[in-house]
């Protein structure tokens, strides 16, 4: 063992492993046994594939402890599921971390609006709604399009959008309480573009690396992110601002944050917030254009080593843009190693092969991959990622 600070990483795969690792500390990588990434345990410097959801703090103590003489520096989650095991370890360690109570009021969004609501920050009308009548009662105060979505769902995973329309909100409903999902909110639909806010914050303060510009289909899934926003100065400025309001309300104290923000006629209003790194390769884009993976931040400052700097201007402009083919089975996908070499292009995943089945994108593990690209500016990255999604082709039939 070197005597090098240890980061716990729970559910994490191999590119994380590795830019946790570039700062200069060891690696335990904690994953369930159906999950952990082989590529990840070979880079990790220790690795236990356990079932953390149901193991007792005690026994999960003794298991590191065996492991590692070292006490943590800290535990880093990227992901939803492992955010609230991982804040009360933290705190059960005594290392730097979201509060439980903070990442619950993140994970859960009725909490979330409801804590916004108390404090005055300007929110959007919601109800929880548990039966039919819930919904009519809340369509017929708020006239005017709803969303309705699971009151902790990820991925994009069953977002509605209802046109007031009451009857056609009952048969949804009627099929909503088939699903299973914990529980449902309904939020006023907030008209405008939306776009992220990433940020890192220290002893409660909030330092915004990038206001990020966001394309979605007509599901609300995500398709496409770009490094810098586009979006004219003071505007970011708005958004910024109205995320950190947010992310204060809610009391975060330590750590990256993704934030997501609709900028309506009325101002920026949060869409929800959640105390980690965007997904979808958003670290990375922060990387290639501010010169620090919001995770590297993290475990540099969890493990008193100097983080990278982060740039305050961007150093050109990235893209990240995902494949969405017509659904159907994968026959042929042509023009991979000729794209692989355009300049700019950083770069590109496949998640299907021939003979993949394409589903409609109804959620972000609907898509077919992606491409990541850099150029001087977001024109130019946007251009780029553009040619190189056209270039390959995924032909279904
Ligand atoms: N009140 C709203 N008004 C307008 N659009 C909304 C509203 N709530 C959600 N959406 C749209 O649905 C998308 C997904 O909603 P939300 O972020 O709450 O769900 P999620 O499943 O946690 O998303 P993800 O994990 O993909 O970020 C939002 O990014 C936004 O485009
Ligand atoms: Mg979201």
């Amino acid at each position: 063992m070197s005597d090098k600070p240890l980061i716990v990483l729970v559910g994490a795969k191999e590119t994380i492993v590795r830019i946790v690792k570039s700062v200069g500390v060891e690696v335990l990588l904690i994953d369930l046994p159906t999950e952990i990434d082989p590529a990840a345990i070979r880079l990790a410097d220790k690795a236990l594939a356990i079932d953390i959801v149901s193991i007792k703090f005690d026994d999960l103590f003794k298991m590191i402890a065996s492991v590692s003489p070292r006490k943590p520096a800290g535990f880093i989650a990227v992901s939803d599921p492992w955010l609230l095991i991982v804040s009360h370890l933290n705190k059960a360690f005594g290392c730097l971390g979201a509060s439980p109570e903070t990442t619950l009021a993140m994970l859960n969004k009725d909490l979330m609006r409801k804590i916004l609501d108390e404090i005055g920050i300007p929110s959007v009308p919601w109800q929880h709604v548990q039966k039919e009548s819930d919904l009519v009662g809340f369509m017929t105060k708020y006239p005017g399009p709803i969303i309705i979505k699971p009151v902790d769902g990820r991925g994009s995973r069953n977002i509605y959008k209802v046109n007031s329309n009451i009857e056609a909100a009952k048969e949804l409903w009627a099929k909503l309480v088939k699903l299973e999902e914990t529980g449902w909110l309904a939020e006023v639909f907030l008209e405008g573009p939306e776009f992220s806010v990433e940020t890192v914050t220290e002893n409660g303060r909030h330092y915004v690396i990038t206001v990020t510009d966001k394309h979605k289909n007509n599901n609300f899934v995500e398709i496409g992110h770009r490094i810098p926003s586009q979006l004219a100065e003071d505007l970011k400025k708005q958004i910024a601002e109205s995320a950190c309001a947010v992310l204060t309300s809610l009391k975060l104290n330590f750590g990256p944050a993704h934030t997501e923000v609709i900028l309506t006629k009325q101002g920026p209003r949060v869409v929800e917030t959640h105390n980690r790194v965007g997904g979808d390769r958003i670290g990375r884009l922060c990387e290639m254009v501010y010169g620090c993976h919001p995770i590297a931040w993290m475990a540099a400052k969890l493990a008193n080593i100097s983080p990278p700097k982060i740039y305050e201007k961007p150093d050109g402009g990235a893209t990240i843009a995902f494949f969405t083919p017509t659904p159907g089975k994968v026959k042929l996908i042509s023009g991979l190693e000729e794209t692989k070499n355009i300049e700019g292009v950083e770069e590109i995943i496949l998640s299907v092969k021939k003979g993949s089945v394409v589903k409609e994108v109804l959620s972000s593990n609907d898509r077919s991959g992606h491409v990541i690209a850099k150029g001087n500016n977001t024109q130019v990255s946007d251009a780029i990622c553009s040619k190189a999604i056209k270039n390959i082709q995924i032909i279904t039939e």
